[in-house]
């Protein structure tokens, strides 16, 4: 079928959604503006998650730096493995990356997760070239490129730091307070919307692929012990799966089930992942999400990020190809024990128990008149190196003596020498590292995937027609306000009209320029539902003073009464 995209970016140009930025100086592939209406649409979008994710679900909001120093993205990994597969094109210079070349062009699907050396071979075998100038790639090595885009904080470049790939880190490196927020008590979570960077090797697909982008996260720390996710609340809710397994199969199709099934099934296997799916689908048909084109299709095993147990993503359909809009991600505890070793800070909360516990614990006190002349300069490595084999193993000390590892040489020496013993001690709870169960929704793809749910063509009194069906509840501006003619008696009532309908909280725009059908256009193209014309009959009635009220889908026009307009309009929005 036709592709919708091309008249889409040429509407969102021309009406104020979204434009490449710094058009004037020639544009910069990856950034984009969003203008008047889009900026709109992507604030109500935003606040209809801040409301679901955050609010109701009773999380904590925080709002971090996009710019964080080096330690940080050493610990989270980003530097070290936050790549993609470059390929430079050794004609034209143009540069891409690996997997979308073998991907567009083989019967690969999932290239991401092949090593580099396969995908070489890959490229080899199927004589590869490129797609700007044809040149072959068979002989071309591919490269990681890392992704962090680098800057310097302060004068000189003492001081590296990174703007941030993921909101996710500016959550974990602060749990050590905001633990303190939640009164140490698991499960808690947090959310944060806001900018994201990543040095994309091509962005592409207009704001799908960005180098700046806004994300809506959350992060709901759990015990994985002992707290279990509220699944009654989500169990009836229907939704289409993807599994890998399905995804593997020759004939794999999507599955059509509850989330209460999917969980018994084992079909998803992690039921706080089930959870969220189950609170993200109604949330996504609420701002207008086609749910015919919309599922959720699960990480295959070579595709999860460096520190993902299990992965699901909720995917939209556009013009054929399904995109990714949310990740779905059990992290475990990779990011907060990462944190604590880097930074030496304490990113566990305190489990009481219920009653005191006695346990036994393995002890060393070692003789340092006899560890110091033996190690010298190693002796404190030495005990330390005891006080962890003694937590871990007891059983090593069981002879005569012990074997202990120093700089990758093992050392042997007398048990005695080390003060072994084994006490009772009575503890009231301990330190629990929590996992974390992570829903990532990307902002600028999702109102992408809106704007395109909602793009409609239909023809109205013989005349072609665009419009876009945006729920009432995201459209960026709710009532258009007409005076049928630019008569001062006309456009008196109808600014006192945008006033009221302003007062009761409506977003509202003002029109009296071109004739009335164009100006229903204008609005229809932009979104807008409802549209309040004031004519003749609203000036010169005796008894009850009437506008006309137009329906932006059906094109239907009633008359309303002026002094029920705002509470009328108002209740249409909120549904
Ligand atoms: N904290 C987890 C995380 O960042 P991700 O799958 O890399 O996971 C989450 O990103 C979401 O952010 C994606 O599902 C996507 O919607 C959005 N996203 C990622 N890269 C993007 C880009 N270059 N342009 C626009 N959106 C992007």
């Amino acid at each position: 079928s036709e592709s919708t995209s091309p008249k889409l970016v040429e509407l969102a140009k021309r009406r104020g959604y979204f434009f490449r930025s710094s058009g004037s100086y020639g544009g910069v592939g990856g950034f984009y503006t969003f203008g008047p209406q889009g900026a709109s649409l992507k604030g109500n979008v935003e606040d209809a998650w801040r409301d679901r994710f955050a609010v109701a679900e009773g999380n904590m909001e925080i709002d971090a730096p996009t710019i964080m120093h080096e330690p940080v993205f050493e610990a989270s990994g980003h530097l070290e493995g936050f790549d993609d597969m470059l390929i430079e094109c050794p004609e034209c210079e143009t540069s891409g990356r690996a997997d979308h070349l073998v991907e567009d062009n083989t019967e690969y699907e999932d290239a991401e997760s092949l090593p580099i050396p396969e995908v070489e071979d890959v490229i080899a075998e199927y004589e590869l070239a490129c797609p700007e100038c044809g040149a072959g790639l068979a002989d071309v090595a591919v490269e990681n490129f890392n992704l962090m885009f680098a800057t310097n904080i302060g004068p000189g470049d003492a001081q590296p730091g990174y703007l941030r790939p993921e909101t996710a880190q500016g959550i974990f490196v602060e749990f050590p307070r905001l633990k303190e927020y939640a009164r140490n008590q698991l499960p808690f979570g947090v959310t944060q919307i806001g900018r994201a960077y990543r040095n994309e090797i091509s962005p592409r697909r207009s704001i799908i692929r960005t180098r700046e982008f806004t994300q809506a996260e959350l992060e709901y720390f759990i015990d994985p012990e002992v707290d279990e996710p509220p699944l009654e609340r989500v169990e009836d809710v229907a939704v289409t799966l993807y599994p890998a397994s399905e995804q593997n199969a020759d004939d794999g199709s999507v599955v059509e089930t509850t989330i209460g099934e999917a969980v018994a099934d084992d079909v998803i296997a992690d039921p706080w992942v089930a959870y969220f799916l189950g609170v993200a689908k109604p949330w996504y048909a609420s701002v207008g999400v086609d749910m015919d084109r919309f599922r959720f299709r699960q990480h295959l095993a070579g595709e999860r990020a460096h520190y993902a147990a299990d992965c699901w993503d909720a995917e939209s359909e556009i013009d054929g190809n399904w995109i990714e809009i949310a990740g779905f991600a059990n992290r475990g505890d990779y990011d907060l024990s990462k944190h604590a070793d880097h930074s030496g800070d304490r990113f566990t909360v305190f489990k009481q128990y219920d009653e005191p516990k006695t346990v036994e614990r393995a002890t060393v006190d070692p003789d340092m008149s006899y560890l110091g002349p033996e190690f010298g300069g190693a002796a404190q490595d030495v005990v330390e190196e005891l006080e962890a084999l003694a937590a871990r193993d007891r059983a090593a000390f069981e002879d005569d003596t012990v074997e202990i590892e120093l700089d990758g040489e093992s050392h042997e020496l007398p048990v005695e020498k080390t003060g072994f013993s084994v006490d009772e001690e009575t503890i009231a709870g301990e330190h629990v590292t929590p996992h974390v169960i992570e829903p990532s929704f990307g902002v600028d793809r999702l109102v992408y995937t809106v704007l395109h749910h909602a793009y409609r063509e239909d023809e109205v009194d013989g005349e072609a027609r665009t419009y876009l069906a945006l729920e009432p509840e995201v459209a960026p501006t709710f009532v258009g306000v007409f005076p049928l003619q630019s008569d001062d008696e006309l456009v008196a009532q109808a600014t006192d009209i945008v006033d009221d309908l302003r007062a009761a909280g409506l977003s509202v725009t003002y029109d009296d320029s071109g004739n009335i059908g164009r100006r229903y256009r204008r609005q229809d193209e932009v979104g807008t539902p409802f549209c309040v014309t004031v004519d003749y009959e609203t000036v010169e009635a005796d008894d009850e003073t009437t506008v006309t009220v137009r329906e932006r889908d059906t094109t239907e026009q009633k008359r309303l009464p002026v002094s029920d307009l705002p509470e009328t309009l108002a209740a249409l929005r909120s549904g």
